[in-house]
C-alpha cells in the first residue's frame, strides 16, 4: 500500500517544510496536482514545482496527475523536472494509447484517470500500454470534497477487469480518502491512496504522526 499525500493541501506558505515532515513519515510518494483552469475551473502549481522538488529532495517519487486539456504538451517538460510517474484524463486526448506510449518511452510510470462518470471498461483496450489508474472518487478539481457514492463498486470492477485480464497495473484512488474508504478501497484492491485532509493534513499531532500512523493501521489491511 502506498501513501500518495496531495501537496495541494499543504499550506503553501510553509510548503517545504511540510514536505519534509511527510517524508520524515515515510511518505516519499507525493501526489502532485497539475491543473491549467480549462480542463478543470481551477488554477494549481506550475509544471516547475516537481523540478523544485525533485532538486531537493531527490528520493521522492513524483506523481504528477495532468488535469490538463493538453495532455501531450506537458510530457517533455514534466520528464525533463523528473517527473516518476503521470497521469492525464482519459477524456482529454483522442490518442491515449499515443501518451501512454510516450510517457513509458520516456522512462515514466504512464497511468490514465477515470472521472467518476466514466465507464470503467474504458480502461479495456488500455492495459497493455498503462502502469496504473487513477479512480477519482470525487469530481476533479478541488481539494477537500467527499468520496462519492458509488465508488466501492467502481473500485469493484476494475478490480475484476485487472484480474480476468490478468493484467498488473496499479489502481490508485483520488478525492476525499479517509480511514473508513480507506479500508474499503484498499479491501478491493486499491495500491495506491492519495491522502489529503481528512487522514494526513489538518491533524493535531502534525504530518509525520499521521502519516506513519496511516501507514501503520493500512499496511496491516493490504497484507492481510
Ligand atoms: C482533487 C485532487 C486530489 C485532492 C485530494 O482534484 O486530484 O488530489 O487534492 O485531497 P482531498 O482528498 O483532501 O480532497
Ligand atoms: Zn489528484
Amino acid at each position: 500500500m502506498i501513501n500518495a499525500p496531495s501537496i495541494a493541501n499543504c499550506d503553501l506558505l510553509d510548503l517545504g517544510k511540510q514536505i519534509e515532515e511527510l517524508i520524515a513519515g515515510n511518505a516519499t510518494f507525493l501526489h502532485i496536482d497539475l491543473m491549467d483552469g480549462h480542463y478543470v475551473p481551477n488554477l494549481f502549481f506550475p509544471t516547475s514545482i516537481v523540478k523544485a522538488i525533485k532538486t531537493k529532495y531527490p528520493n521522492v517519487i513524483a506523481d504528477v496527475h495532468l488535469m490538463v486539456s493538453n495532455p501531450h504538451d506537458y510530457i517533455d517538460l514534466l520528464k525533463e523536472y523528473g517527473a516518476d510517474y503521470v497521469s492525464f484524463h482519459i477524456d482529454s486526448t483522442s490518442f491515449v494509447i499515443r501518451l501512454l506510449t510516450s510517457i513509458r518511452n520516456k522512462g515514466m510510470k504512464a497511468g490514465v484517470v477515470l472521472n467518476p462518470s466514466q465507464k470503467i471498461d474504458i480502461v479495456e483496450p488500455l492495459i497493455y500500454y498503462l502502469d496504473y489508474v487513477v479512480l477519482m472518487t470525487v469530481e476533479p478539481g478541488f481539494a477537500g470534497q467527499k468520496f462519492m457514492k458509488g465508488s466501492l463498486k467502481r473500485l469493484d470492477e476494475l478490480d475484476k477487469l485487472r484480474k480476468e485480464a490478468n493484467a498488473n497495473f496499479l489502481i490508485s484512488v483520488d478525492g476525499g480518502i479517509d480511514y473508513s474508504n480507506s479500508i474499503a478501497s484498499i479491501k478491493r484492491g486499491a495500491d495506491i491512496l492519495v491522502t489529503g485532509i481528512y487522514t494526513i493534513f489538518n491533524q493535531p499531532d502534525g504530518l509525520t504522526n499521521a502519516c506513519l500512523r496511516f501507514e501503520k493501521d493500512m499496511n496491516c489491511i493490504y497484507y492481510k
